[in-house]
């Protein structure tokens, strides 16, 4: 069903010799929701530059439907962007905010870019169009940002997610292939941020086209996309569903970026069996060298508490927040600090067990990142007393009853 529309080939981006995108390869499926995760100075804001085409690469090709479209200027691509900073024109109503774009075409069906007409199926839209047939379309997506009846209101008028909206409206209202959003909602508060996240994602569903979004929040990022591409430091991390990303994280800077995780040191004893802590855990994991070091991850919701006589592991609890719906704890495991998400109340410096199913671990390759993350010592200020972790080796029979 999905078909590509957009593919970066190796690109690369330099500047004042300093690589800020590394050998980036990607392609951007047509009516495809994808998102673009990382931390501040990744480079999303560079990549989404390069598809608008207001960059050009410093190497590789950005191809649009088959086509290399690296000297294609902004105007003439099929591609229209929406930034945090909404420039709406203070001084016209919404509904001349949104014609503006129709007032104004983008020369698609200029000559120069034949590949590009040739993409849109060879239709060619009329230089000029007619004041009514820019009413309907304006009212079509006043009606699609739900912004129907606002038509004579003054722009300053509105709250910032209705300027949000006029935004986007306008950004659609010439029918592009590709919306950029580049951090749309990041000058929103919460409450406004989920509404609008929902809003988006039926809007991008309803015109049927591709969203590329920008975005340093995860949760935003999982919520929304069909695909979630994971960036740092100018090189694509992971590439996958939100479910990929966050079930199986390629390494410890996905992991931990990604919800919360606590990585340990671990060894693959072999298919199946992984060593943490001295101890050996059944996991659904395989496919690793025997004796292979690994990273393991394992999520605070997936940890459960059981009696110290019961425990494959024993900890002591060193801090402890109601969450509401939970409390996350941190135990203390030989001076590695996990953070557990529990329902049962522990009091701080109680004593726990703590049993983990195979599904609950997630082994990953080392990488330049092991060691970096997934410690909790930094969550509570005192650092306590050493637990004793129960050390002695067992078999994996005994584990098994155990774990
Ligand atoms: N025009 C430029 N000249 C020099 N450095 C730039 C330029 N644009 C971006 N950078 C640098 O590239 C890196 C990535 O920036 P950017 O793509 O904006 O990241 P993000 O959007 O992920 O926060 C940053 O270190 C930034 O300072
Ligand atoms: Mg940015």
């Amino acid at each position: 069903m999905s078909k590509e529309l957009i593919r970066l080939k190796d690109v690369s981006m330099t500047f004042d010799g300093e690589t800020i995108l590394d050998n980036m390869n990607i392609y951007f499926n047509d009516k495809e929701f994808l998102t673009l995760l990382g931390p501040s100075g990744c480079g999303k804001t560079t990549t989404l530059r390069i598809i608008g085409g207001f960059l050009t690469p410093t190497s590789g090709d950005v191809i649009f439907d088959g086509v290399r479209i690296n000297d294609i200027p902004p105007h003439k691509r099929q591609v229209n962007t929406v930034f945090q900073r909404y420039a709406l024109f203070p001084h016209l109503n919404v509904y001349d905010n949104v014609a503006f774009g129709l007032r104004i075409p983008k020369p698609y069906e200029d000559v120069s870019s034949v590949a590009l007409s040739e993409a849109s199926g060879g239709k060619k839209r009329k230089k000029k169009l007619s004041e009514t047939e820019i009413k309907s379309r304006v009212t079509e997506m006043l009606e699609i940002v739900s912004l129907k009846g606002f038509e004579h209101r003054s722009v300053s008028s509105l709250s910032g997610g209705q300027q949000q909206r006029v935004a986007i409206a306008r950004a659609l209202v010439n029918q592009p292939k590709v919306l950029l959003l580049d951090e749309p909602l990041g000058a929103l508060d919460m409450r406004l941020r989920k509404d609008m996240q929902q809003e988006l994602k039926r809007i991008q569903k309803q015109m049927g086209i591709t969203f590329i979004y920008v975005t340093h929040d995860q949760e935003e990022a999982l919520s929304m996309s069909d695909t979630v591409v994971v960036m740092n430091a100018g090189k694509i991390q992971q590439i996958g569903t939100p479910e990929d990303i966050y079930n199986e994280p390629k390494n410890a800077f996905v992991a931990d970026f990604i919800g919360e995780s606590n990585i340990v040191d671990g060894i693959m004893r072999e298919d199946n069996v992984v060593e943490i802590f001295g101890r050996k855990f059944r996991c659904l994991d395989k496919g690793f060298a025997p004796d292979e070091p690994v990273d393991v991850v394992i999520r605070p919701e997936d940890v459960d508490i059981v009696d110290v006589k019961d425990g494959a592991l024993t900890g002591t609890v060193t801090s402890v927040t109601f969450k509401g719906m939970h409390y996350d704890i941190i135990v203390d495991f030989k001076g590695f600090k996990w953070l557990i998400e529990t329902t049962d109340f522990c009091p701080e410096g109680s004593r726990i067990g703590i049993k983990i199913d195979p599904d609950g671990f997630h082994v990953m390759k080392k990488s330049e990142y092991s060691g970096m993350f997934g410690d909790y010592s930094s969550y509570s200020a005192e650092y306590d007393e050493i637990g004793d972790v129960e050390y002695e080796e067992s078999s994996l029979e005994d584990e098994a009853d155990e774990v």
